[in-house]
């Protein structure tokens, strides 16, 4: 397949790099199937993840329309992508940036984001109320923007730029497959991409379902909330961008599928993903069955595997929360798929 590359002139140095990133087939990660899999390495923005292009977006919105100016400090809630998308812009921009993050966000998130320049306000103890660490956070940057002078919240959950970055997205694998896509499948969390990826869609009047990947234990399609283990996709809360037309279907993955896929990912496509990533490959695998032989499906995956070490690809961690389950990506694939069906 030709891929199109257009080149983004509009914007300077290492951000000129965020977007135009590669569709590549998949070929190995199932056998025998026969419609056309392909993957949009949403990994291989500058900053590691697809939220470099919401990062940016809202950044460069707030300087094109003045909320932003040079003196102005950004405060956000994330702990992941998001943060570092941000502290990314910011830096390139000059911007200060306060990220404000929990007990629970990973060391090397946090050095990730100290590298570029962030500054972190760390939340030790959950919301009394709720329990959750995510209410107490958001009162956090309600304080930090309410005192500090010229603050600017970017509020992915809400922003419609989140979204509007997404535009971009959708064409680009528009473009590279020509129109023909059957399917999309893209993990959801802020419902920024998918909502991004289904107005343009609708736009364009395009045949192309979108499967919505959640994760079991979030609520944003009306799940029963449950402890996750995996970060990235789902959500303890529906976000304000979440709205019920978006996707023709959602399948919820749990997290040892997560794992399972992102495996399968790394010894059968040498794809070394985020546990998003593995959820999306789970999902495929889950509507095999129904997936027509002439269909084109893409996957998005969302961020790079190296954040996940400690976890998704530590043996020890997998063994201590979901038993012995190596056999699922270790073994031939009929074997693979009769154990985890
Ligand atoms: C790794 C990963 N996957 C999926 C998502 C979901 O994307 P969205 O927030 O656009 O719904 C996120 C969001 O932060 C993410 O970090």
């Amino acid at each position: 397949m030709q891929v199109r590359r257009v080149i983004d002139t509009a914007r300077e140095g290492v951000l000129s790099a965020i977007g135009n990133t590669p569709l590549v087939k998949l070929n190995q990660v199932f056998k025998h199937i026969e419609f056309d899999l392909y993957a949009k390495m949403e990994m291989l923005n500058p900053g590691g993840s697809i939220k470099d292009r919401t990062a940016i977006t809202i950044v460069e919105q707030g300087l094109r329309s003045g909320s932003i100016n040079k003196d102005t400090v950004i405060v956000e809630s994330s702990s992941g992508n998001m943060g570092i998308g941000l502290a990314q812009a910011c830096s390139f921009h000059g911007l200060r940036l306060i990220c404000v993050v929990d007990a629970k966000t990973t060391t090397q998130n946090i050095h990730l984001l100290r590298a570029y320049g962030a500054e972190i306000d760390c939340i030790d103890e959950p919301d009394p109320v709720t329990g959750e660490f995510l209410q107490a956070r958001l009162d956090r940057v309600k304080f930090l923007v309410d005192t500090v002078k010229n603050s600017f919240w970017p509020n992915q959950y809400a922003n419609l730029s989140n979204p509007r970055a997404h535009h971009q997205t959708m064409r680009e694998i528009v473009t590279a497959t020509g129109n023909q896509l059957d399917y999309l499948f893209c993990a959801i969390s802020t419902c920024g991409t998918m909502r991004g990826c289904s107005e343009f869609i609708k736009a364009h009047h395009l045949p192309t379902k979108i499967i919505a990947v959640d994760a079991v234990g979030s609520v944003i399609f009306g799940g029963a909330k449950a402890k996750r283990l995996i970060p990235g996709h789902g959500a303890a809360i529906t976000p304000a961008l979440f709205q019920d037309d978006l996707a023709q279907e959602c399948v919820h993955v749990k997290d040892v599928d997560c794992v399972i896929g992102c495996r399968r990912l790394a010894r059968r496509e040498a794809i070394l993903a985020g546990g998003s990533s593995g959820a999306v490959i789970s999902a495929v695998e889950a509507m095999l069955h129904r997936i027509p032989p002439s269909a084109t499906c893409v996957v998005i995956l969302p961020d790079r595997g190296e954040r996940y070490l400690d976890t998704i690809y530590s043996n020890e961690w997998v063994e201590e929360h979901f038993g012995d389950v190596a056999e699922n990506w270790e073994g031939e694939y009929e074997e693979c798929v009769a154990i985890a069906s």
